[in-house]
């Protein structure tokens, strides 16, 4: 359906959205205050948090990567989804989707799709740090699907939890597309499904999309592209860090060095320094000095076996309903229920 932006239907875009920056006032945590930061950069070997990559810029090179050749998870988690949109939206019927790390929400479109197909009351909560494409993307939601009600939430996942509103659909379901969870070390990941579990009710639902194992040239290729796009998300967490926190990283003194450790089963991305030096980072009043060839680990992405993981989900709460992967099996969506 082609909606024109007219002033009566941009009133009603307003209407229908309505954003909310999460503030840290009653959740002191770390990624506000640089603390993690400190600790990463202090330790051996060095590690920053990836939540770090997804300022304005980060966010935008990360859609880049998903449109890479390369980089197949995006487009084979959008095939399972143009597949089996419709299947689960029948067996959830009615609820309101609330997306962790929605960036794009170019995959949300087809749950969209879906629901709207069943003729289901459409509301969606997009969550995300980066407050530019999470509006930006909510309003273009809005002026293609003009049923669509959004209640964006600008922060980190805690935040976010901790400030749910009931929903007013019959129920709710948690998406976490796009592999996210393989960011998290195993223990993270803990602790993250039972937030999530204990964000629900009963009886509401949660649908998880995780990268598979697979042949390392595969994955290897995936992070190290040809035209280079990722290995400028990764060196932009340093730009990042020097905006937010008044610091002077180089990053000509840094290189993208990307891998996959099969012991783990995860790509490990790290910056690699080329020549010895010091930085500053004057808000957090920390200096780090880094040798020739010593690597700073800025992301983990751990690829995932789905008997697996459907025994963790199941270990923590969670009733697995179904599952769905391309002919490959190079990817897997988990439709769970909170038992
Ligand atoms: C967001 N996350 C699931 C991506 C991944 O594949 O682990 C981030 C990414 N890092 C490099 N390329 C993409």
């Amino acid at each position: 359906m082609i909606f024109q932006t007219t002033k009566e239907n941009i009133s009603s875009l307003k209407e229908r959205l309505q954003i909310s920056y999460l503030r840290s006032a009653n959740l002191p945590t770390n990624t506000v205050d640089g603390r993690d930061i400190i600790s990463g950069l202090t330790q051996r070997p060095k590690s920053l948090p990836p939540q770090y990559f997804y300022d304005d810029r980060g966010s935008q090179l990360f859609e880049q990567i998903c449109e890479l050749p390369e980089y197949y998870p995006t487009r084979t988690e959008a095939w399972i989804l143009r597949q089996y949109a419709g299947e689960i939206a029948r067996m959830t019927g009615a609820c309101e989707l609330l997306e962790l790390g929605s960036g794009s929400s170019t995959k949300t479109r087809l749950l969209l799709d879906a629901y709207q197909t069943l003729g289901n009351r459409l509301t969606y909560v997009p969550i995300d740090v980066s407050g530019g494409i999470l509006t930006e993307s909510a309003q273009q939601l809005l002026r293609d699907y003009p049923a669509l009600h959004i209640q964006g939430l600008v922060g980190t996942y805690e935040q976010a939890f901790a400030q749910l509103k009931p929903t007013s659909l019959p129920s709710r379901m948690i998406c976490f597309l796009g592999s996210t969870m393989g960011n998290l070390t195993p223990l993270e990941c803990d602790r993250f499904l039972s937030q999530i579990l204990a964000a629900l009710d009963v009886g509401e639902y949660f649908l998880l999309g995780v990268d598979l194992q697979k042949p390392k040239q595969l994955l290897e290729a995936a992070y190290n592209d040809a035209q280079g796009v990722t290995a400028q998300f990764n060196l932009n967490m340093l730009e990042h860090l020097n905006q937010r926190f008044a610091g002077n990283f180089n990053t000509q003194l840094f290189e993208h060095w990307a891998f996959y450790n099969d012991q783990l089963n995860q790509i490990e991305m790290h910056l690699r320094c080329l020549q010895a030096h010091g930085i500053y980072l004057e808000a957090l009043n920390l200096k780090v000095e880094f040798e020739t060839g010593e690597t700073i680990r800025t992301e983990i992405s751990r690829k995932f076996d789905l008997e697996v993981m459907q025994e963790e989900l199941q270990a923590t709460g969670f009733k697995p309903l179904a599952v769905w992967t391309d002919p490959q099996q190079w990817f897997g969506l988990i439709l769970a229920q909170k038992s």
